[in-house]
């Protein structure tokens, strides 16, 4: 039977750059979570009959929200849903399988990098059929409709088991249990070479991969350790746990300390690569070399050919502004196409649909390809796994050669993490009503040569979309951008990304913030952001 229920509007539910993120006891409200999922159906057209996707990262409140979700998809008139077991899909797999099956549409839950656990984050996210984000045009639908919205339909059937693969029935729509893994691993054998990596191992490179607790260890465990033969073990914190075993499931230097130390440690292993909550971010490591994400970017493009997947060579690139321009450099020899958006996943889909790039990237430790629409964590650490086989040479070589060719791009990513808002949008103003004055203005050594709040033309739709950052170009190829994020989940987050270019390789070996010191005097001296904010140092600096 299929019940009409009355509800109320939340006014909240305004989905940002990744979807609606809010702490579980806000979802837990009585009809939250129905009154978003039902305002995401309201929002689309065709499916009737069709296929949904639905999976997430396995945190706190991810069975129960499935539940809902399955049991409204069937009262909304879908043919079938396809459901990872246990609930789990990691994020670039739910993409994956919405493009496999020739799916409507997905319901991804997570909040990607942020905690997990009964007072902690959760979200929800609906991605369009190429298995991508949706576009800005349907979530501003979704957010108009849960203003207003009055009713929605859930089938009264009985919760599903998850746990069993098969196939079930709710309400006369077809539900499918699939196994979350297979698919996945099998597009990733087609993309690189497994013969190549594998013998890489055993060869005796030790490989220490972190599914810190989260959504990739299952598929770690079977790529890594079945499929390449890395010893058992070499995949860590694989179970998902709803609280990621009270880690903080962001790969970076902050989270992923421990196995930085350990891979940086004279007998630890010789490569080292994270994930995040939902598998879409990656952090890779080699004995004495970070990857910064801007650089990784970059190599993987230059070196793309060494997989199978890409042998013929990219068609472009694509990077967030706020990342680094190292990857300019390399299309710009590859003669190649390169694209700058606004930062978000969700602006690489057009470019990636129109075949105007197969590699893109984002300084937030993400990078992925054409091969589905989402970032994807083991995806780059395959690649990298893949060049280090291809070129026999471990990750501090294949940096510092890339260094030495292109010149290097001097990164780092400053936080300063629930600011007063207000406090935040005050400083945003005030760049912006300095902008016209910036250029030709000098500060030490560094003279600003053009400033600007980036806006995007989307080269295959024509939208625009403003404001996204500003920007500040110094001579030379250094830069300050200044933004506000847009998935924190309380108070302001202000990010400020500082870049220098060093084309000389007699330089590449100076420490990155001793590198910037000087940039990221200026950036405090344009945005006063320490008066404004009341901060000494930024809460995490990547
Ligand atoms: C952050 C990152 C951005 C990424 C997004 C989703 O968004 O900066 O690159 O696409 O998370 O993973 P922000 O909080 O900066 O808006
Ligand atoms: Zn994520």
């Amino acid at each position: 039977m299929i019940k009409t229920v009355a509800t109320t509007p939340y006014q909240d539910q305004k989905p940002g750059t990744s979807g609606l993120r809010k702490k579980v006891p806000v979802f837990a409200q009585e009809n939250y979570a129905e009154n978003f999922i039902q305002s995401i159906f309201d929002s689309l057209e065709g499916f009737d009959g069709k296929t949904l996707v639905i999976g997430g990262d396995g945190r706190y409140y991810n069975r129960e929200v499935i539940q809902k979700a399955i049991k409204m998809a069937a009262a909304a008139g879908f043919g079938k849903v396809m459901v990872g077991q246990g609930g789990i899909l990691s994020t670039p797999a739910a993409s994956n399988v919405i493009r496999k099956y020739k799916a409507f549409g997905g319901i991804v839950l997570s909040a990607s990098h942020n905690p997990g656990g009964p007072t902690e984050d959760f979200g929800i996210k609906y991605n369009i059929g190429n298995g991508g984000p949706a576009p800005e045009k349907i979530t501003d639908a979704i957010f108009a409709r849960s203003k207003v919205i009055d009713t929605y339909k859930i089938a009264d059937a009985a919760d599903l088991d998850l746990d069993k693969i098969g196939t079930f029935k709710v309400e006369g729509m077809a539900v499918e249990v699939i196994d979350p893994v297979s698919d996945y691993a099998e597009l990733m054998e087609e993309l690189f070479d497994f013969g190549a990596i594998r013998a890489l191992i055993a060869s005796g490179v030790r490989i220490a991969i972190d599914s810190m607790g989260a959504v990739t260890g299952p598929y770690a465990k079977e790529i890594f350790e079945n499929r390449l033969g890395a010893p058992e073990g070499s995949v860590r914190n694989a179970t998902p746990l709803p609280d990621f075993g009270g880690h903080h499931p962001d790969p970076n230097l902050v989270h992923a300390k421990e196995l930085y130390d350990d891979v940086m440690s004279k007998d630890g292993p010789h490569f080292g690569a994270a994930s995040d909550g939902d598998g879409d971010r990656n952090m890779v490591v080699g004995k004495g070399m970070f990857v910064t994400p801007s650089d990784s970017l970059a190599i993987i493009a230059a070196n793309a050919k060494l997989a199978p997947g890409y042998a013929k060579g990219i068609a472009g690139i694509a990077r967030s502004m706020p990342t680094s321009a190292a990857a300019d450099r390399v299309a710009e020899k590859l003669k190649i196409g390169m694209y700058e958006t606004p930062t978000g996943w969700k602006f690489f889909g057009n470019l990636l649909d129109a075949g105007k790039v197969t590699v893109c990237g984002e300084e937030s430790f993400g990078t992925g390809s054409d091969h589905v629409r989402e970032k994807d964590g083991l995806w780059a650490v395959l690649f990298w796994l893949n060049i280090m086989a291809g070129r026999n040479e471990s990750v501090a070589e294949i940096v510092r050669k890339h260094w030495a060719e292109y010149g290097r791009n001097y990164y780092s990513r400053h936080d300063y993490e629930e600011v007063d808002s207000d406090a935040a949008n005050g400083m945003m103003t005030a760049l912006r009503d300095k902008l016209a004055s910036l250029p030709g203005q000098t500060f030490g050594a560094l003279k600003v040569a053009a400033a600007d709040d980036f806006a995007y033309h989307d080269p295959v739709d024509g939208s625009v979309s403003k404001n996204q950052g500003i920007r500040v170009l110094f001579q030379g190829g250094s830069r300050v951008v200044f933004r506000l994020s847009g998935t924190g989940t309380s108070g302001a987050t202000i990010r400020v990304y500082v870049e220098r270019y060093e084309p000389d390789a007699a330089k590449h070996g100076i420490d990155t913030q001793e590198a910037l010191a000087d940039l990221i005097a200026v950036a405090d001296e344009i945005s006063e952001l320490k008066k404004r904010s009341g901060r000494n140092a930024p809460t995490v600096i990547t």
